[in-house]
């Protein structure tokens, strides 16, 4: 890495290390997250079952978001970072189907606190390489004062996978994502096939729930 680029992450990570902000985002999440396992509670009333398998919640990294900066050829600064990229904070949860992913999506819409940027449906319509998921982009807004009265926004990118599109997702971070130079052909078609083997079964699964799930 070249000095001034050294320069700019260091001068980036301190401002990214600002408590403040830290907590505003690590607050945002957790509104996210309680919300989720609140309509975990709902959908458990309404079938006899939860979504829930598991949740996943992170920070992006100081090194992944100067990469990413530098990927979408933007300046390597904090403002730049904050204004441009919305998946500073992630949060990700892992379900049995696509039927519920879809419900829940529905309740996000649905709930007046969130403002819904942007849905990106890689379910209808998957990625190239074969991913799946369904993502929400949503400005969460978090108390910032003791007193709890100013309120600001913050970022926050929602996943929302079935625990097979999860599965590929993992596996294909671990082989090719950003990697796709250095990928054969080969292994690109490998898995490639390997999201459909995934589609074909998350359908299987979805006609079993069903027949066992009172809907
Ligand atoms: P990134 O720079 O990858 O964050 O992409 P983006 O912000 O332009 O948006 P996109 O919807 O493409 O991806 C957002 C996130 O979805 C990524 O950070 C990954 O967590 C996940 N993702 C997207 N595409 C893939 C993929 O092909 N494979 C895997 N494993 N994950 C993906
Ligand atoms: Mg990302």
């Amino acid at each position: 890495m070249e000095e001034k680029e050294k320069k700019a992450e260091q001068e980036f990570c301190k401002e990214w290390n600002h408590k403040e902000f830290q907590k505003k985002h690590e607050l945002a999440r957790k509104i996210v997250e309680d919300t989720l396992k609140q309509l975990n509670d709902v959908y458990i009333q309404r079938t006899g079952h939860g979504f829930i398998r598991f949740l996943e919640s992170r920070m992006k990294t100081p090194e992944s978001i100067c990469e990413k900066l530098r990927r979408k050829g933007y300046k390597v600064d904090f403002e730049t970072a904050v204004e441009k990229l919305n998946d500073l904070s992630g949060v990700r949860c892992i379900c049995y189907s696509t039927r519920e992913i879809y419900w829940i999506a529905r309740q996000f819409g649905k709930d007046e606190r969130f403002t819904v940027i942007k849905a990106k449906d890689y379910i209808r319509k998957p990625k190239k390489n074969g991913y799946e998921s369904y993502h929400i982009i949503m400005d969460v807004p978090v108390p910032t004062d003791e007193k709890k009265e100013k309120v600001q926004t913050v970022r926050v990118e929602l996943q929302l996978r079935t625990m097979i599109m999860d599965a590929w997702a993992s596996m294909d971070n671990r082989i090719s994502y950003k990697k796709d130079d250095k990928i054969s052909p080969e292994m690109m078609k490998r898995i490639e096939k390997y999201a459909k083997i995934g589609r074909r079964l998350d359908k299987l699964i979805q006609r079993t729930l069903d027949e066992v799930v009172e809907q």
